[in-house]
């Protein structure tokens, strides 16, 4: 669709009940996928809106990024299996892709990765926001805070309508992110920030700025710097779901970058999206032990109950989620690496998915483990605190929020997003006076 006429595959024809109204909305096929009915002319022909509330069956824009196959379990990256790129990749190559829709050539990489290491300091006067926050605030906060401050200080990249600009804000985003990310944590418990070093790669600058301090020496263990860059690739974009609708709503009235993806770390940060790694774990500690899973799975079959079987369940996948295997096998690799034999809470995870898996009330609703089931448990074993993981799917997806923000930028066809609604309040009625009322 973007901007000129898109090859129509046929069209789909409305008709008003009772009236002799009708409407014809051309169909669009993508490459792979189900066509959509592009309904913008509903309106100005039969007087009606579309209803979706969740958008489940909604398409708002034309992307040639990610693409999910939620029945069959796939996750393409401008078309690469998820597998591949976890099993061959890198952070940064998948990163080079998604911004530039295809794999760099060697010459092509070496700039990339110099171009965002380059970036990983930041504004020295950044470093004093921080204190500015309480040392018990949520690092989710800090990071939203902070990265929505980037405005404040990268003036010399915020004109969206400049290539440059925007290319430049996209690399001080992927590679300061990342710090703001690790100060986040050092000024929770106390210690001095660690300066990024730039010889080191992405994740194992991450591990560096989070675990080192200036009185030792530290090395990064290499498998867990994969296991960290594997976890990156896997969460580093997934088409339009609520950050990245929110990234590019924000985006679309003509917010700077900076802004925009302060917007979609906040999206991400409630329990039904990025916050559920972090529910995952607090749900495996309150079960405690596996002899409590029948209870607690009762409850979670209780309609009034509210409780959820964290890290199950995806509004797309209606399969298992491709990136859950994958983070499944890490998980135990990275546990032997750690020399840990027994995890009780891997123990627990994998007993509770055993059940839920053979549980009518999830079998019959296609509810399965996603990628969050078992990341926590990694990312628990490598060190990381647990108000810390939302932080790091953050890091992750900015490369995606970043990517589907340029795309949509670029995009001639784009207009400001603007729902509509079915209005179901008071029909206009006249104000009375207070003494005139009751
Ligand atoms: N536990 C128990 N029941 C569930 C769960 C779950 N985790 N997920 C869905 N259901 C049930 C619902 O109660 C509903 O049942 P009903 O038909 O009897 O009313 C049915 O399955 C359909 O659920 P919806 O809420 O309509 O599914 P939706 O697509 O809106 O929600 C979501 C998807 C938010 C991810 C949901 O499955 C959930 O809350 N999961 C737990 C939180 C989670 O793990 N989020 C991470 C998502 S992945 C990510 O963001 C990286």
């Amino acid at each position: 669709m973007n901007g000129t006429p898109y090859t129509g595959t046929g069209t789909v024809t409305v008709t008003l009940d009772g009236t002799n109204q009708t409407a014809t909305l051309p169909l669009a096929a993508g490459t792979i996928g189900p066509s959509v009915a592009d309904i913008r002319k509903l309106y100005s022909d039969l007087g009606i809106f579309t209803f979706d509330p969740g958008y489940g069956g909604t398409a708002a824009c034309e992307s040639k990024i990610t693409y999910i196959d939620g029945d069959a379990g796939v996750l393409l990256y401008r078309g690469y299996p998820i597998e591949q790129l976890a099993e061959h990749s890198n952070f940064l190559e998948v990163a080079y892709l998604l911004l530039n829709g295809e794999l760099p050539d060697a010459a092509q990489m070496a700039e990339f990765d110099r171009g965002v290491l380059r970036h990983t300091m930041l504004h020295e006067q950044l470093r004093s926001f921080f204190n500015g926050f309480r040392r018990d605030a949520h690092p989710m906060a800090v990071l939203c805070g902070v990265v929505g401050a980037m405005s404040a200080f990268y003036h010399d990249s915020l004109d969206i309508n400049d290539p440059d600009h925007r290319r430049i804000s996209a690399f001080r985003l992927i590679a300061k992110v990342p710090t703001i990310a690790a100060w986040a944590y050092k000024y929770a418990i106390g210690q001095p920030f660690v300066y990024p070093r730039n010889s080191l790669g992405y994740a194992e600058n991450l591990l560096y700025m989070m675990h080192a301090v200036p009185a030792e020496e530290y090395h990064v263990n290499p498998v867990l710097a994969r296991a960290l860059d594997l976890i990156l690739v896997l969460h580093a974009d997934h088409e339009q779901n609520a950050s990245t609708s929110t990234v590019r709503l924000a985006g679309s009235t003509g917010a700077n970058p900076f802004a925009c993806i302060a917007a979609g770390i906040a999206s991400l940060w409630g329990p039904a999206h990025g916050g559920a790694n972090e529910a995952v774990l607090k749900m495996l500690a309150e079960i405690g032990h596996a002899r409590h899973i029948p209870e607690f799975i009762e409850k979670v079959k209780d309609k009034n109950s509210n409780v959820r079987l964290m890290g199950f369940g995806h509004r797309v996948y209606k399969n298992y989620d491709p990136r859950a295997k994958i983070m499944q096998h890490t998980c135990h690799e990275v546990l032997r690496e750690l020399g840990i034999k027994d995890d009780p809470l891997l123990d627990l995870a994998v007993e509770l998915e055993h059940v839920a898996l053979h549980d009518d009330y999830f079998v019959s609703r296609k509810l399965y483990p996603n990628v969050d089931f078992y990341s926590g448990i990694i990312l628990k074993a490598m060190g990381f605190p647990t108000s810390m993981f939302t932080v790091l799917f953050a890091v992750a997806r900015t490369v995606g929020w970043v990517s589907q923000w340029m795309e949509m930028v670029e995009d001639p066809s784009q207009r400001i997003g603007r729902p509509r609604q079915l209005y179901t309040g008071a029909p206009q009625r006249d104000y009375r006076p207070l003494d005139a009322r009751g």
